[in-house]
């Protein structure tokens, strides 16, 4: 017998600090209308002292737990896509198996920084459909902030906290294709020529220490808009589809112009493209599973739409994730 993952739920999880525009502006030389203008966010949430990526992550697994209606003892799968673990070791993952009561099974983090809930997706979809797996939780989480370099303008300004889980529950494949609701595909890729794009200057091996993140930001965009336009297109020619059977595009929220500039080379009709930069800024792994969490929510994605996923990040990494909800 074949196996395919459905999506049995989702939830997510927002740091209750805000940081404003105006708040930086009074940290850093920068602006309200800078930040707007050339990136789209208004304000962001930040994680408190002593509360941390699995903290975060936790309260988003209970609820998308809880949106599936299953127990923490029904899963035997957990990756979280983190690039700012709690500790070097143990895995964020392995701390939400304990705290969730999780019995059995594995859990372990796939760092992959902003497109690692594409890949934690794309992972823990392969080991369903392997058959390693019954029940998986997918998270995205990050505490960006704890990387940051406060007194670089051009990178803290752009940053925010949370995240995002769904759980994946598997199923018996009938051959129903892009028709079936789950997973439909999945595609990434990395680079890592292009390694000092965006990085962190630090590392347990380097310097003993986290470092700060670094990046040339104009040649960052500049790859995001045609890598993202290019796996997009990726996942719809893989499937037979075109950008009019997308219900909706939840692109990873980097820079509100990069979503722009993504959307109109695939004729996405910006209706169909679900937002959260304003609000929640670039929240790296946590931001794509919170932008789902915000469509089901609202009601925006209903059972049976096909949502297209794509995200980008350091390595550089890069993937797009094809569902039907
Ligand atoms: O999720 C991971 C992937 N990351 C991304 O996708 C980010 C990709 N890059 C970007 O989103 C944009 O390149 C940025 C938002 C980072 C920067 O926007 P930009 O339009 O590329 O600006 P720039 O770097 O070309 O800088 C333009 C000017 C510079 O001043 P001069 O040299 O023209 O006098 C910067 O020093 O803006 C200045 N600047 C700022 N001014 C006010 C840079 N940061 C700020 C700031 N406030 N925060």
């Amino acid at each position: 017998m074949s196996f395919i993952s459905e999506i049995l739920g989702c939830g997510s999880y927002l740091p209750e600090r805000v940081l404003t525009n105006k708040d930086l502006s009074e940290m850093v030389d920068t602006s309200d209308e800078w930040i707007t203008q050339r990136t789209g966010v208004k304000r962001r949430h930040v994680a408190a002292e002593g509360e941390f990526t699995s903290h975060l992550a936790l309260t988003a697994a209970r609820q998308a737990l809880e949106a599936a209606g299953i127990g923490a003892q029904d899963l035997d799968l957990i990756v979280v896509g983190t690039t700012t673990p709690d500790n070097t070791f143990p895995a964020t993952a392995v701390k939400l198996q304990k705290e969730l009561g999780m019995v059995g099974g594995a859990a372990f983090d796939v760092q992959a920084v902003c497109s690692g809930f594409i890949y934690a997706l794309s992972v823990a979809d392969s080991m369903v459909k392997a058959g390693q797996a019954r029940s998986a939780l997918v998270v995205g989480a990050d505490t960006m902030s704890r990387l940051l370099d406060w007194e670089d303008r051009a990178t803290c300004v752009l940053f925010g906290d949370g995240a995002g889980a769904v759980v994946l529950g598997r199923a018996e494949d009938k051959g129903e294709g892009a028709a079936w609701r789950g997973v439909i595909s999945t595609h990434i890729h990395s680079d890592g020529e292009l390694e000092n794009l965006l990085y962190c200057d630090g590392g347990p091996s380097s310097t003993r220490s986290t470092g700060y993140l670094r990046m040339l930001g104009q040649d960052v965009f500049r790859h995001a808009v045609r890598k993202l336009s290019e796996v997009a297109n990726e996942a719809l020619d893989a499937n037979g589809l075109k950008t009019s059977d997308i219900d909706w595009f939840v692109p990873h929220q980097a820079n509100k112009r990069i979503i722009d500039g993504t959307a109109k080379k695939l004729n996405m009709p910006s209706e169909k493209v679900i937002l959260t930069i304003e609000d929640h800024a670039n929240t790296s792994a946590a931001s794509i599973p919170l932008a789902l969490s915000q469509g089901v929510n609202d009601g925006r994605i209903q059972p049976g739409h096909l949502v297209l996923m794509e995200a980008m990040g350091g390595g550089l990494t890069w993937g797009a994730a094809l569902v039907r909800w």
